[in-house]
């Protein structure tokens, strides 16, 4: 399983991706929003600091703005994703990028009906919202294993599933268990995978009982 770092801010981004965890990134207008900065220079920064394919969003809703301002994003740098709502303008515009060699992701998915239709356009990667389908009383991990199912069934179907919206650990978990491709993780989740109080706890206990062997690995 892939997972990206659901955000834009480029610090974290770059403290994430040095420890070699980091598959990719997205972003979206709020995210982007957040960090004051100019988006084009955000991306174009972001695309350095990670190989895998980093989102980048289109403003406009408009089929023929929506492909322009992807051909402009992705002439940004090699590794990006143009991402585009799921309307049948966005869609529209997912079919002509994609045929033109660019990598798009369709975002905003909420439904299987909605998954479906992205991977006939052709869409790289598909963004279901998890934890804003679990925040109106949905059940967003069931729309990840029915997208899953749905793909499974259909060899040609080559979009990946990105699960977004990951608001816990156990989304990512779960999307792991479901076989969905990637997840995209805000950095605080990430670190948030790591972390076990046993964990902290065992490795208390074995540190202060080194102290006592008065032992130094590099010390001689
Ligand atoms: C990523 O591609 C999505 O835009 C993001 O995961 C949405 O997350 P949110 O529902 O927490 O805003």
């Amino acid at each position: 399983m892939k997972f990206f770092v659901d955000s834009a801010d480029t610090e974290e981004i770059r403290e994430l991706a040095d420890t070699g965890l980091v598959d990719g990134v997205t972003t979206n207008p709020s995210l982007v929003a957040k960090t004051g900065r100019d988006f084009l220079l955000v991306i174009r920064e972001i695309c350095r600091l990670v190989d895998g394919p980093v989102s980048a969003e289109v403003a406009a809703t408009d089929f023929d703005a929506m492909v322009s301002e992807g051909r402009k994003l992705a002439d940004l740098a090699k590794n990006v994703a143009v991402k585009v709502p799921l309307t049948m303008p966005g869609l529209k515009a997912c079919r002509t990028l994609t045929q033109a060699g660019i990598k798009v992701n369709v975002t905003l998915c909420f439904s299987a009906a909605q998954a479906l239709l992205a991977a006939k356009a052709g869409a790289t990667f598909v963004s279901p919202f998890v934890g804003r389908m679990d925040d109106v009383g949905a059940d967003g991990m069931a729309l990840i294993a029915d997208i899953v199912k749905i793909y499974d069934n259909y060899a040609s179907l080559k979009t990946e599933v990105l699960v977004a919206s990951v608001r816990h650990p156990m989304h990512v978990v779960e999307a792991a268990r479901l076989g969905a491709d990637i997840a995209t993780v805000p950095p605080n989740i990430l670190r948030g995978l790591a972390k076990h109080p046993l964990t902290d706890k065992g490795l208390a206990a074995f540190l202060a009982d080194w102290e006592k062997t008065g032992q130094s690995i590099l010390g001689r």
